[in-house]
């Protein structure tokens, strides 16, 4: 791997830390959303219920034990580490003219506790969180004002953090709003008036935030962040042909404009087939064009077909491939569709690309002895970085980095449940809440010390 390469792991805010009402915290969205099982939709409340589990109040307590975590994550030889910044930490209901103190302290020691450690920090500004005040009261990035909020939640970010970050991703996913709505808007809908609406207003405010980061650091390295897996055609009919095809353009929507600047003309189609008619202002199309990204990051974690039958994911669904293997949760285990989106990418945009989220979810046991022998985590993470390492010696694709997900076992996004194991450090705590949450290093810990050791030699 080249030498600088950004091995590491990832975690998101709303999944880890916990003390959800701690130190002048406001609500957050995703503190009102219960636990579910494989295959259901989080339900939501109005308010917090004290005689309900709310994964993420206590999450797995990464507030109190970050210095105890990061020096594992030290240990395990990490480069870079992926985390998000929780907005309603800095701005409790989203409206406040001043940040929160506490709430920058707070992100200021993990800082502190990276440079320690010389491990890069690559921050997720906006990842699946928002305060849950800006959902209630002005009905979310359906209203033009919360682009001013979020500018202010970012330049307490650029004016704090300063020079000590080099890499800024201002929304996970930001393609998932058109799939599942509630995680980056705090709101469920499924009219697309709406859904495409909200996203212009992230796509504007993304375009915002890096101008405006680029006045306080000409050093800073912002990045489209997308839920990308390829959809291959079910056969090779044409008609199936066209239809995969057409799917991946769904996903190139938003990397297209947050890349180059402007609405393509196919964008511009689909938006009139479905009958929506964004509000864009001249000044919208002029931050869009001076507020391109540097880089792409994707998430990856599997790949679709054009096929009618559908198979599980997490955010999205897709056709099922009958060449692929499953995991527990139906996800379609596919490296090679790693190495074909990373190719895919690169022909498109021509730029270089991170990974910042590919991992396994499955359940852990532990053995009699006390150790958890993830071999089928390790085996997941060992065939999808071998196909990232062919994807830069043999394709040429200038991958720099690539964070695991999960560092440490976290809340599922999309359930809730800690059952669904990524990490690769194993945390206490089952799905009822219960446990001590101690940590214990899991046997691809030791595996991917020793990938990294070797800066990939060993794949
Ligand atoms: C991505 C999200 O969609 O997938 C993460 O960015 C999430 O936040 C990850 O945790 C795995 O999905 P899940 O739903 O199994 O946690």
């Amino acid at each position: 791997m080249p030498n600088d390469f950004l091995w590491g792991g990832a975690i998101s805010a709303t999944q880890v830390e916990g003390a959800y009402n701690h130190d002048g915290k406001g609500l957050s969205n995703l503190d009102l959303a219960l636990r579910c099982k494989k295959g259901e939709k989080r339900q939501i409340t109005q308010q917090v219920d004290v005689n309900q589990y709310y994964p993420s109040h206590r999450a797995i307590g990464f507030y109190e034990s970050y210095q105890k975590d990061i020096q594992l994550f030290a240990d395990m030889g990490f480069k870079s580490l992926r985390f998000s910044i929780q907005w309603s930490r800095i701005f409790p209901t989203g409206e406040e003219e001043r940040p929160n103190e506490a709430g920058l302290l707070f992100y200021e020691k993990i800082l502190d506790e990276l440079e320690r450690h010389r491990i890069e920090p690559i921050i997720t500004i906006s990842h699946f969180d928002l305060p849950e005040n800006l959902v209630t009261k002005y009905g979310s990035w359906k209203n033009r004002q919360v682009i001013t909020f979020y500018l202010r939640f970012c330049e307490a970010l650029f004016q704090r953090f300063s020079d000590r970050v080099r890499y800024w991703i201002p929304f996970n996913e930001i393609n998932v709003i058109t799939y599942m709505p509630y995680f980056s808007t705090g709101i469920h809908t499924e009219n697309y008036q709406e859904i495409f609406q909200m996203a212009h207003h992230q796509l504007v405010a993304s375009a915002k935030a890096v101008q405006l980061g680029r006045k306080y650091s000409s050093n800073y390295r912002f990045a489209t962040m997308l839920m990308y897996g390829p959809t291959y055609p079910h056969n090779c009919h044409p008609e199936s042909v066209f239809q995969a095809m057409m799917d991946d353009e769904e996903t190139y929507y938003f990397g297209d404009i947050q890349i180059r600047g402007y609405y393509s003309p196919w964008a511009k189609k689909m938006l009139e087939q479905l009958g929506v008619q964004l509000a864009i202002t001249e000044e919208d199309e002029q931050d869009l064009r001076e507020g391109v990204v540097d880089f792409v990051s994707i998430s990856y974690y599997m790949s679709w077909t054009t096929a009618p039958e559908t198979a599980a994911g997490n955010m999205a669904t897709g056709g099922k491939n009958p060449f692929l293997e499953q995991s527990e949760w139906g996800w379609q285990v596919d490296p090679l569709g790693l190495r074909i989106s990373l190719n895919r990418l690169y022909q498109r945009y021509e730029k270089e690309i991170m990974i910042v989220e590919n991992g396994l979810g499955a359940v852990d046991h532990c053995s009699e002895n006390g150790e958890i022998y993830d071999d089928y985590r390790i085996d997941y993470l060992q065939q999808h970085l071998l196909a990232v390492k062919q994807a830069i010696v043999l394709d040429g694709v200038p991958v720099i980095g690539f964070t695991v997900w999960s560092a440490i076992d976290s809340i599922s996004a999309s359930t809730g449940e800690i059952g669904k194991r990524y990490g690769l450090i194993y945390v206490d705590l089952d799905d009822e809440g219960q446990g001590t949450l101690a940590r214990k290093k899991k046997a691809s810990f030791y595996w991917y010390q020793k990938i990294i050791e070797s800066n990939g030699a060993e794949l």
